[in-house]
């Protein structure tokens, strides 16, 4: 039988910080190696057949860190950007960020438009990367955006179904496959109203160490799930 893909995998990356600190070193050297994970993930999605994957790569909390090292993810993303533009253009996958953009600077802003843009027709994979992004934050975006075009009466009108379009992954597919690594066994107001049906994979694996085989089987876990959805099958 063949093994069931899920369509959306997204990954809470988590574990960064442990990694460097188990190794004497700064915390900002688990991000820099994590980027290597998120290439390897990519590429190992695309391999499988994974239509859309997800990253939560910077909560609306991280902005609280200390500034130093807010200073230095948001570096990586830039740099991250220029250096991927090849390698998602050869493999035919589209780069969306999703999340409060507002409080990014006016020039990540205006890379992630430009990738985004050069990006859009690529139609093999969709990677979403969530930056300064929170469940909460987006219920409460669509719920602003839904009273700002139907007015008070049509938001009594809406359906549980219409929902989804104002929030920000509008057109998405909810993801069928959730993964968090480094041993933590929670949402961390990730994506809340999206997760409803989602099967969650936790790992103790740290997320500068999860590659490839890690990623394959977290894939085979999510195989072995029986799916439901609230009914007798
Ligand atoms: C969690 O580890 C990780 C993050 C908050 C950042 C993840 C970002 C990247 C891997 C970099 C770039 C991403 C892209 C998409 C290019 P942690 O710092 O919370 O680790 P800890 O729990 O051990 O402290």
């Amino acid at each position: 039988m063949e093994r069931r893909i899920p369509k959306h995998v997204s990954i809470i990356m988590d574990g960064n910080g442990r990694w460097a600190q188990a190794r004497g070193k700064e915390r900002v050297y688990g991000h820099f190696e994590g980027v290597e994970s998120v290439r390897a993930c990519t590429e190992a999605a695309v391999e499988e057949g994974v239509e859309y994957l997800s990253l939560y790569a910077f909560s609306e909390e991280n902005w609280n860190r200390p500034a130093a090292e807010v200073e230095t993810l948001m570096g990586l993303m830039m740099k991250s950007i220029e250096n991927e533009y090849e390698t998602l253009m050869r493999n035919r996958v589209r780069f969306v960020v999703l999340g409060n953009r507002e409080r990014l600077g006016a020039a990540l802003n205006a890379s992630i438009d430009t990738l985004m843009e050069q990006t859009a027709g690529n139609d093999r994979m969709t990677l979403v990367v969530f930056l300064s992004y929170s469940g909460k934050w987006d219920i409460l975006q669509a719920m602003k955006k839904a009273a700002a075009e139907l007015g008070a009466e049509g938001v009594q009108r809406l359906g549980i179904a219409d929902v989804d379009r104002y929030l920000v992954t509008a057109g998405i597919p909810d993801p069928d496959l959730l993964i968090r690594t480094s041993g933590e066994q929670r949402i961390s107001n990730y994506l809340l109203w999206q997760c409803a049906y989602t099967e969650f994979v936790f790992t103790d694996i740290l997320w500068p160490d999860f590659r490839k085989e890690a990623f394959r089987a977290a894939l085979d876990e999510y195989a072995r799930r029986d799916r439901r959805y609230g009914k007798v099958k």
